[in-house]
């Protein structure tokens, strides 16, 4: 049982170079991390806090912006009527977070107006992925060929790429 799940995800990371499932995953693990290092930071580690949370925006912006522009559309091309519901759902939470990011910019991060933002982000923020990890993605695998998934992973690698370096 063991031995067969880890032979194919070998086998799939073998075959696709450019995952799209890898590459969001991936990109959540980093933003949990991040979370995890606000979380251990003390009350009164200001100038940390701003420097953690200001890369945590910068990671979900583009984060969101390439799920919306690479891969929502694509996802609601190749899905059913009842599946496309998840990702109309998954746009509207993107919604929530970056208003979210909108104001936590504004905001000092000495005041309990800025704590509040973050722990509800944080909630928010989880909260999707555990939808998007557990209910979207498996849909992704399951109807969108091999080659056009391939594909989208490689224009997302592109997209990173030209964002993180901008
Ligand atoms: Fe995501
Ligand atoms: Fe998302």
């Amino acid at each position: 049982m063991l031995v067969h799940t880890v032979l194919s995800t070998h086998v799939t990371s073998v075959r696709m170079e450019n995952d799209p499932i890898s590459i969001i995953k991936e990109d959540h693990k980093t933003v949990e991390a991040l979370f995890d290092e606000y979380e251990g930071l003390g009350d009164s580690a200001d100038v940390s806090k701003k420097k953690v949370v200001d890369q945590i925006i910068e990671e979900l912006t583009i984060h969101a912006e390439m799920e919306e522009e690479l891969c929502y559309p694509r996802f609601k091309k190749a899905f059913n009527k009842e599946d496309d519901k998840m990702v109309d759902e998954a746009y509207v939470e993107h919604e929530g977070v970056k208003d979210l990011l909108e104001e936590l910019k504004s905001l000092d991060a000495r005041t309990p107006e800025f704590d509040a933002r973050m722990q509800v982000l944080m909630e928010q923020v989880k909260h999707h992925v555990k939808e998007e990890e557990g209910e979207l993605l498996p849909t992704v695998e399951k109807e969108i060929p091999e080659e056009e998934l391939e594909a989208m992973g490689t224009e997302m690698m592109a997209f990173k790429a030209d964002r993180s370096a901008a």
